[in-house]
């Protein structure tokens, strides 16, 4: 999809559809209003004769008017214009999406970013908007046989700017809204691959694809001899249960001056989590193909980067494994040396993807970085803490944390903060190695954060659990491209 602005005033505009929008009851937007004067009233006397009040998502579709000029108009509900917050406008675009989708044309223009969203600006509402159309119109169709007919014909979306800063706004937007999308579907494409097809091999390939088409993006992939050298124990005991060898995928993005520290993101890659001897149970195991979605969303947040040429140096490291059940695997009990030092007792072979990132996170220390963020679909119980609508968040560091919320709210991929207090600490106490892998029943998202924050002591670092962010499960089961809004909005802040 092409996105681009449009400066033309409504009174002259040609297009072949025109998405508008209208508050309750029945209250046009501005552009809505000089359009309805072009139509002779015939907006306001369709909303009226359906009844159709304005809630964030109603939807009125004109598929013929009486212009030449505009062919079709689509006008979408935006709720009490008081009312109007981010959820509520996201909701309206979404409809506007499905709308849009459906209808015949190949261009539309876009009025809704004129629409007043609380706490919001013009810019935003853009991005928004774009990044709604592109979930709306993505599909993973790389493993049927027939592709189906979901092709709309729709691949130009303009909007509507009329003012010389608001272009310059808008332009930007855009700009980040296409690197945004593009770093989503990119992360969505590597996690709804099945787990025979997106092996750690697969993932590294896909990375170094990415590396080869940015000339500021470098791309290394450490095979298991290079971990072994490394003394990563911890996580090349979670790959010995394999026949797939493990991958440590470095992405070394450099956008200033070589010295300046860089931020370091992390993704947990476990292309399939079968729980090792600890195996899970058969239901819904499949869903553990998603257990690479931070290391996606690394790889996709990399590539947002890189399209942004964003003046940072940024620094993607994920850690691809599989954990399956063999006469290799770990077995409870087992005890292993991380890269650290520290020994750990692995009492259930299920917690692995916190065995990969302590390493990592010791590997991470070599880069002197200016903070580190991992994201991991690290444990079912933060599912059961905080539900599928913010993801996770620890830190051990206000700033970072406060700048990780922030960021979240901007892209409306949002986090919530939980504890990382001593106390948890003994919940891991092993009578025979330095740790055990798991704290028992009791919050066992704080406690499986609380194992990584002993290996990021050396710089400020954010957790990120993303459990029940990163995809859909039921009828439109899928990834969702989660974190990759936030990582970006995250690292665009750090460039302000
Ligand atoms: N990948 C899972 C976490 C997970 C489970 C994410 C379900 C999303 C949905 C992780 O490796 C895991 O198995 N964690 C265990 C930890 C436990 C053994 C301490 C869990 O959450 O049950
Ligand atoms: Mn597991
Ligand atoms: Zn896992």
């Amino acid at each position: 999809m092409d996105y681009q602005t449009k400066s033309e005033y409504v009174e002259s505009l040609v297009t072949p559809c025109f998405v508008g929008g209208f508050y309750q009851k029945r209250k046009l937007t501005p552009s809505a209003v000089m359009l309805d004067a072009r139509l002779d009233g015939l907006l306001e006397k369709l909303l009226k004769r359906d009844d159709i009040e304005g809630k964030p998502g109603d939807v009125l579709v004109i598929p013929h008017t009486p212009l030449e000029d505009i062919e079709r108009v689509i006008l979408v509900g935006l709720g009490k214009k008081e009312e109007l917050n981010p959820a509520a406008y996201r909701k309206a675009l979404a409809a506007a999406a499905k709308a849009l989708k459906d209808v015949n044309a190949k261009q539309a223009v876009s009025a809704l970013p004129e629409a007043e969203v609380q706490g919001r600006d013009f810019a935003w509402n853009i991005r928004q908007s774009i990044e709604t159309l592109d979930a709306s119109l993505y599909r993973f169709t790389d493993c049927k046989s027939e592709p189906g007919n979901h092709k709309t014909k729709l691949n130009k979306l303009y909007f509507l700017v009329n003012d010389e800063t608001a272009l310059a706004m808008a332009k930007t937007a855009i700009e980040q809204g296409r690197a945004i999308a593009q770093g989503v579907k990119l992360a969505k494409d590597l996690a709804n691959q099945p787990g025979n097809v997106c092996t750690p091999t697969h993932l590294a390939e896909q990375a170094e694809r990415v590396g080869k088409h940015h000339k500021k993006l470098k791309v290394k992939v450490l095979v298991e001899k290079d971990l072994e050298v490394l003394g990563m124990g911890a996580f090349l005991s979670v790959s010995r249960g394999s026949d797939e060898p493990a991958r440590l995928i470095v992405m070394e993005y450099s956008g200033t001056a070589a010295k300046t520290p860089p931020y370091v993101l992390i993704g947990k890659g476990l292309t399939f989590d079968a729980g090792g001897i600890s195996i899970k149970p058969a239901a819904n195991m499949d869903e553990m193909k998603y257990d690479m979605c931070g290391g996606a969303g690394v790889i996709g947040a990399l590539l947002a980067v890189a399209e942004l040429q964003l003046p940072l140096n940024v620094v993607g490291l994920v850690p691809a494994s599989e954990n399956l059940p063999s006469g290799t695997a770990n077995k409870p009990g087992d005890i292993v040396k991380s890269m650290a030092g520290t020994t750990i007792e692995i009492l259930n072979t299920d917690a692995e993807g916190r065995l990969l990132l302590c390493d990592v996170l010791t590997y991470a220390k070599r880069y002197e970085p200016a903070a580190v963020i991992d994201v991991a679909t690290l444990t079912g119980a933060c599912v059961v803490a905080l539900g599928r609508h913010p993801s996770g968040l620890w830190s051990n560091n206000e700033e970072l944390a406060a700048a990780v919320t922030a960021a979240g709210d901007t892209a409306f991929d949002r986090v919530w903060r939980m504890p990382l207090w001593e106390e948890y600490q003994e919940q891991m106490k092993s009578n025979f190695a330095d740790v055990a892998n798991i704290g028992g029943p009791d919050g066992g998202s704080v406690t499986a954060a609380c194992f990584l924050s002993r290996f990021a002591k050396d710089f400020p670092w954010a957790h990120v659990d993303i459990a029940g962010t990163a995809w859909k499960s039921g009828a439109d089961k899928g990834a969702t491209g989660r974190p990759v809004p936030l990582l970006v909005q995250y690292l665009i802040d750090r460039t302000q």
